[in-house]
């Protein structure tokens, strides 16, 4: 198996960044995410290099979802990104990071009447997905005294190769308007007295490990906009949305690289500009490929069990990783405290939840395995704690950062007093 820079082993132990992740097992207690902040900014520089060197306008939106941790929105937010909010939630936190409201995008394809007029009150940009959105937004900026920015996300009708939970461009999704109602959607945002269009998005779906489906995303994007364009709108920015996939699979899985993504998109982006006459900024939402790899999340063994097969049951379960269970998706593993043994058999590792698919990896060839051990499962930086739960009513996990020699936790471990901290005593039961 290859490991990414950051990930070494020294002694028999995996370490991330100079950390001994062992050592942060003991120290912090398991289960614990452990991002390293050097990897993300090395991820980000070389996303936002290989497209500069194409074109200077391009404005990098981290799409928070991947992971919403305020530590690491601020990490993004120094290194001059904006971000792609989908919640009212992720807007406040991408402000409280000290991203500037212009470069934020807020997308959603269901948001309420107080998500816009959060947006108006802070200057957000919104990425409308119907007509029945922009008229909302439309008279609450009415009744606010102002106008507001937007753009409309078009739905390319793309089929994309990856999971289908995951591919949002399909004809079938509900995410977007359709290319041939675009023009309508736009004349009247025209018409509409306080909004004033200034930009159009896409996004084709996440985890996609071949570069054509952007390529011929950019040139959905170019061609609308020309039409956008012939409407009389000046379009100030096109949004690729994000996508681009990481190798999961560390032996059999290849992805592009940001620079190849440039390649086989940025000719088609800026011929399409051209032939159109108008040169808006290049935004681009990516969150899995800046922030996948960069964390390890750490699990103890409780109990190793052979019946049909070997079981090894760790401390972590679909409730802080659940893209296993919901995707099917494959994260190496790796015994921390005992990474230079050979491969002893064949184990699933299987987490504490109370349902047969808590399952986070299957049919891996391991190290003996015993109580005590520290699996590593790699590449959770990215859609792992940002889609946990409190499920069985297990507090979450903690998250630390590292940073060179440096080490602090951006998270503290819920406890199973915050458990109840929500929830109230009902009066007939006093
Ligand atoms: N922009 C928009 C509008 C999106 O909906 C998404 C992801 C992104 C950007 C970022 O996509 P990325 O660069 O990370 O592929 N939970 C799933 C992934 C869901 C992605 C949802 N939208 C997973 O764990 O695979």
């Amino acid at each position: 198996m290859t490991l990414p820079p950051h990930l070494t082993v020294k002694e028999g132990h995996l370490h991330i960044g100079s950390h001994d992740t062992v050592a942060l097992a003991k120290k912090y207690g398991t289960p614990l995410y452990v991002t390293d902040e050097q990897r993300i900014r090395a991820n980000f520089m070389a996303y936002r290099e290989a497209l500069t060197g194409y074109y200077d306008r391009v404005q990098m939106l981290y799409a928070a979802k991947a992971n919403g941790n305020l530590a690491v929105l601020r990490v993004f937010a120094d290194m001059g990104a904006g971000a792609d909010v989908f919640s009212a939630g992720e807007l406040y936190l991408a402000l409280v990071a000290g991203m500037r409201p212009e470069h934020l995008l807020f997308n959603g394809s269901s948001k309420t009447a107080e998500d816009l007029k959060l947006a108006v009150q802070k200057n957000v940009r919104v990425s409308l997905d119907s007509i029945d959105e922009m008229k909302q937004l439309n008279e609450i900026a009415r009744a606010m005294g102002t106008t507001v920015e937007c753009s409309f996300r078009v739905n390319p009708a793309m089929e994309v190769p990856t999971h289908p939970k995951i591919a949002t461009g399909l004809a079938t999704s509900k995410f977007g308007i359709p290319a041939g109602q675009i023009k309508e959607a736009y004349r009247a945002a025209v018409e509409a007295s306080n909004i004033v269009p200034v930009g159009l998005h896409c996004h084709i779906g996440s985890q996609i490990l071949d570069v054509a489906p952007f390529a011929k995303e950019a040139e959905v994007l170019v061609k609308v906009a020309k039409e956008v364009t012939d409407l009389g709108v000046t379009l100030r920015f096109l949004d690729m949305g994000g996508g681009l996939g990481i190798p999961y699979n560390h032996t059999t899985e290849a992805a592009p690289t940001p620079q190849e993504y440039a390649d086989a998109v940025m000719p088609v982006f800026l011929d399409g500009i051209e032939k159109a006459g108008i040169k808006p900024a290049f935004w681009v939402e990516p969150g899995r490929n800046l922030m996948g790899d960069s964390t390890v999340l750490l699990t103890c063994v409780n109990s190793v069990k052979t019946t049909h097969k070997t079981f090894v049951n760790v401390d972590a379960g679909f409730n802080l990783l659940a893209r296993p269970v919901m995707y099917d998706s494959y994260h190496e593993v790796i015994v921390a405290n005992k990474a230079e043994l050979a491969p002893a058999g064949r184990c699933t590792v299987t987490g504490p939840i109370c349902e047969t698919g808590d399952i986070l990896a299957h049919d891996r060839d391991l190290p003996e395995v015993a109580p005590g051990d520290v699996i590593a499962l790699l590449d959770t930086g990215a859609y792992g704690f940002s889609m946990s739960s409190q499920y069985n009513s297990r507090p979450r996990c903690a998250e630390i950062m590292v940073n060179g020699g440096m080490e602090a936790p951006m998270r503290r471990a819920e406890t199973i007093i915050d458990l109840k901290m929500t929830m109230e005593s009902l009066p007939w039961q006093k």
